[in-house]
């Protein structure tokens, strides 16, 4: 079984729908570990009844990316983390993290990636009038929502969708999308030997 780090900011709906995956045997895998940059952020409630441990930290009271990447760093090795989860992780991955997890980071983004990339692409999305949009799910390099893409789903706009409904199917095809996707990276893993 690998072991699983979900990295959240936010309200964690796909953290709780890769937990809910992997309790349903749907992942071949164990979500060991919630890091979160946010002590107030509601992924932390929604950890507490799957009894997943949270390492939470402040970004503010390091002097840098580095340090607080090499606090996380030793809390993955503690749980012997093996593949990383981005799910609503609003910040940058660094080097310290990316150089020990090259290919075992996923994100998951609410546009056709390279499409609206950074903040609030769905709002993105419904400013410029596209009648397409999706979510696309990816191996994270060093740039923001760049990186190899793996899956991507299309979500059509009708012009007179608000952008609170576009953001509700957008939500709807992640938490199904999320957990297929790490589920096909994780049988690519075990296939090249772990
Ligand atoms: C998700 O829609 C995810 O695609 C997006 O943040 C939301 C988190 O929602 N991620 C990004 O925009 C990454 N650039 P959640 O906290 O309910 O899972």
């Amino acid at each position: 079984m690998i072991n699983i780090a979900v990295f959240a900011s936010g309200s964690g709906s796909n953290f709780e729908a890769v937990v809910r995956a992997e309790r349903n045997g749907n992942i071949d895998g164990n979500v060991k570990l919630l890091v979160t940059d946010n002590a107030n952020a509601f992924v932390i409630e929604r950890a507490a009844p799957y009894n997943i441990p949270v390492y939470s930290f402040n970004p503010k009271l390091f002097d840098s990316k580095e340090a607080f990447e090499r606090k996380i760093l030793n809390k993955l090795e503690e749980y012997g983390i093996e593949l990383i989860v981005l799910a609503g992780y609003m910040r940058l991955i660094g080097p310290t993290l990316l150089s020990h997890y090259e290919g075992r980071i996923l994100n998951i983004h609410p546009s056709l990636l390279p499409a609206f990339p950074g903040l609030d692409a769905v709002g993105q999305a419904h400013d410029a009038k596209v009648k397409v949009t999706g979510v696309t799910v990816h191996f994270v390099d060093h740039g923001m929502d760049t990186g190899p893409i793996i899956t991507q789903e299309a979500v059509k706009i009708d012009e007179r969708d608000s952008k609170e409904e576009v953001q509700r199917r957008i939500q709807r095809i992640e938490h199904s999308l999320y957990p297929a996707t790490i589920q096909f990276v994780i049988e690519k893993l075990k296939r090249s030997g772990g």
